[in-house]
């Protein structure tokens, strides 16, 4: 992602921070393992595996529910990370932090909990083609039941939002707006804080989902103005099956509970339900407690980093990856537009993309190959699969060189 020119950074020491995570350190097929599937999934450092290993050797128990040590202590960690979240994304109050399953649920429940209720036959839900399937699959769902109408904003061949388009899609007929931060597919960054402004002009409230921008970069809720925000813990170095749905408190408390059950209720009799405030209104059922304490350990290291240092590592890495794989005969990088984070999808004109993925990992290489959950995207670019290298700020410029050797490798095969 871009970083402003003036920005005086410290020294980013990639081997330090390559010691944080265990998992870097071994052999795959007997190669060093080079790991660049990071935006289907990124790995942990030892704090967080720690934080999660301490919590069950010492401190497990039900959170809401019991007088014991073991449940207050439970309880604290739990809660403990909601402001640790609060404070990270600077919303205003932690009843705007709500934990869930990951962006999936996050804007399953904005679908169902929101939209169910308001939205009209002929009321329309704008998104964007470069969405991935979680920010589409779950508007339909909610477009069936209401008669309400998605509506797509076009991107250009570069892989950018057509903003022009975008402007005149926003009418009085649009009930929200859900755009990606980031495209998982093709790396492009949206303007969001553009793309809030503008929705709320015409009053439409804006989802950002933030699943592939957290791992990249700091987001500032009440300076973006963001109606919903939704996020994974795992793609951002946290614990899987946990993320968090950020949503303005006055929207939230508009809007009904998405799942019953137990801690989202105040009292239960056959005859009525009441139902308990913010957060526990969307939070039914013994959470993943242990996943939101590893999430608050995740917090705390990447407070320690300095996400500056952190974007022009990731800047050069980008633009190492793309001049070096454009230097690889027959290849065609997919998504070329200016802001873009450190994820490089392409393809070769002589190996299918799953070929490639299968090469390269017995050169110890993990990529992603497929349609990367972005089915649109890939039809629009008419490719039926790329191949994906997305890197973090773990990843040095040599495992560039790597990759490449193991594509120039797969090729030769195909010959
Ligand atoms: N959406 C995830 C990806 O981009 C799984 O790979």
């Amino acid at each position: 992602m871009s970083v402003p020119a003036t920005v005086q950074t410290q020294e980013f020491d990639v081997e330090r921070i390559r010691a944080d995570f265990p998992i870097l350190h071994q052999q795959v097929h007997g190669k060093d393992l080079v790991f660049l599937d990071n935006a289907a999934s990124s790995q942990r450092p030892q704090s967080v595996i720690d934080a999660v290993s301490h919590y069950y050797m010492h401190d497990h128990a039900n959170v809401h529910r019991g007088v014991h040590t073991l449940s207050e202590r439970a309880t604290a960690a739990y809660e403990g990370t909601r402001e640790k979240i609060r404070s990270y994304i600077n919303a205003a109050s932690t009843a705007e932090i709500i934990f869930v399953r990951g962006t999936t649920e996050a804007i399953n429940l904005v679908a169902q909990s929101y939209g169910r209720e308001r939205f009209q036959p002929g009321d329309e839900i704008l998104i964007t083609w470069m969405e991935h399937h979680a920010n589409i699959v779950p508007w339909q769902m909610v477009c069936e039941k209401t008669g309400a109408k998605l509506v797509v904003a076009p991107i250009t061949q570069d892989g950018e939002l057509d903003m022009d388009a975008f402007t005149k899609l926003l009418t009085d007929k649009t009930k929200i707006v859900a755009v990606g931060h980031i495209s998982n597919a093709i790396g492009s960054v949206n303007p969001i804080k553009e793309i809030i402004d503008l929705a709320h002009k015409h009053d439409v409230p804006v989802l950002i989902d933030g699943a592939q921008s957290m791992p990249h970069t700091q987001v500032d809720m009440q300076a973006l103005d963001a109606d919903f925000f939704a996020f994974s813990s795992h793609k951002m170095f946290g614990p899987t099956g946990v993320g968090v749905l950020y949503g303005k408190q006055a929207l939230l408390d508009s809007m009904p509970p998405y799942q019953g059950g137990g801690d989202m209720i105040l009292a239960v009799d056959f005859e009525k339900t009441l139902y308990n405030e913010l957060p526990a209104k969307f939070e039914a059922g013994t959470p993943n407690i242990a996943g939101v304490v590893g999430l608050g350990a995740t917090i705390d290291y990447l407070n320690q980093l300095d996400f500056n240092a952190v974007a022009q590592h990731e800047q050069a890495l980008l633009d190492y990856a793309q001049e070096q794989l454009a230097t690889v005969p027959g290849l065609r990088i997919i998504g070329t537009a200016k802001d873009k984070a450190s994820v490089v999808s392409f393809v070769l004109d002589t190996v299918h993309a799953h070929d490639l993925g299968t090469i390269v990992d017995s050169e110890g290489v993990a990529i992603r190959t497929g349609h990367h959950c972005a089915m649109p995207v890939m039809d629009f670019f008419k490719v039926p699969a790329t191949a994906r290298a997305s890197f973090a700020f773990y990843n040095r410029h040599d495992e560039v060189d790597v990759l490449v050797a193991a594509l120039i490798k797969a090729q030769r095969m195909f010959a």
